[in-house]
């Protein structure tokens, strides 16, 4: 069987599979499920300073291969988060990732702050979310807000930094550099696209916030090519995600670049899909004669 461990800023995995933020909640719901330590990893519902009670409904709108959400963020809160939820998942045996927004800069460092004293493993910053001190334009959307954002909060915790990059950018791979070069260890990528629809009889879009972010086996390729190229200019690792669905997905992406893998929008499908993705893996790596998942990190040979 193959090796499917994996090694992301000095955290060991013992798998790379990890249910993408704000599809699996804190856990609970899946636990009954399946064991939780099946999993890599959990990229936990982004979570802010204060409670969020989210977007009006309707929130979610199905798409051709895909789905378009408008959340905005629902969470009860950090100091919920940690008195509540972090403490029964770190007695799941598997790498917790608490993700964390905010609407400025010193709102993410301070939810930064709080969960440094904790034992999460390793803090994932969403960069998609509007910074309210720039007329809205998300933090992720400049290198210049990227970049204060990640100093931030990278002066407000020891703990691993993960930056979750928007693939709403024109180059993705500045933004990606900026985050680098800003304290960030890994980055992961990539969170929703923008994107609309309308109901044709009522002339009105379908989300009440009128737009939402794209995800699921649609966006699959923009994520191969994200990922592919902000491997090849960055020096620290990178977790890709974005339309991920079955094993075989999951090795392209690593193919491209990719040290781990989200799984996100196929969970709603499949609430099981991260564990077959597991042993889909397994069987495919056994199939190629590869014995440790590590080998085949960013072996894409271009043309
Ligand atoms: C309903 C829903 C809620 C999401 N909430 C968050 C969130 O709170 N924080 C975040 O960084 N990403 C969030 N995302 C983005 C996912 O984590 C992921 O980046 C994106 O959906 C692409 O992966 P996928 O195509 O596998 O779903 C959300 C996605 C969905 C579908």
């Amino acid at each position: 069987m193959a090796d499917l461990s994996v090694n992301v800023c000095g955290i060991d995995f013992k798998n790379p599979v990890i249910p993408a933020s704000g599809v699996f909640g804190y856990g609970r719901e899946y636990e009954e499920l399946f064991p939780l330590n099946k999993l890599g990893g959990i990229a936990t519902k982004g979570t802010t300073l204060k409670l969020r009670t989210g977007n009006i409904a309707p929130r979610i709108a199905e798409t051709p291969a895909g789905m378009l959400n408008s959340v905005g963020l629902q969470n009860p809160g950090i100091d919920h988060f940690i008195s509540t939820e972090l403490p029964n998942l770190l007695t799941k045996d598997l790498v917790i990732l608490a993700n964390i927004a905010g609407a400025t800069p010193e709102e993410c460092a301070e939810v930064a702050a709080k969960l440094d004293s904790t034992d999460v493993h390793m803090i994932e910053l969403n960069i998609s979310c509007p910074n309210v001190k720039q007329g809205g334009a998300a933090f992720g959307t400049s290198c210049e807000m990227a970049a204060e954002v990640t100093k931030k909060v990278r002066e407000a915790t020891k703990k691993p930094l993960v930056v979750k990059l928007s693939p709403n950018v024109t180059s993705i791979v500045d933004i990606a550099k900026s985050v680098e070069s800003a304290g960030a260890d890994a980055v992961s990528l990539i969170n929703t696209l923008l994107g609309m629809r309308i109901d044709i009889k009522t002339r009105r879009p379908i989300l009440h916030n009128n737009v939402g972010g794209l995800s699921g086996p649609a966006v699959f390729p923009v994520a191969v090519r994200m990922v592919w190229q902000v491997a090849n200019a960055v020096n620290i690792p990178v977790i890709g995600m974005g339309g991920v669905s079955s094993g075989r997905d999951a090795i392209e992406l690593m193919m491209a670049g990719a040290s781990a893998v989200q799984v996100g929008a196929a969970i709603f499908t499949d609430p099981y899909a991260p564990v077959k993705i597991i042993d889909e893996m397994s069987d495919i790596l056994d199939d190629m004669g590869v014995s440790s998942v590590r080998d085949i990190i960013g072996t894409v040979q271009p043309w």
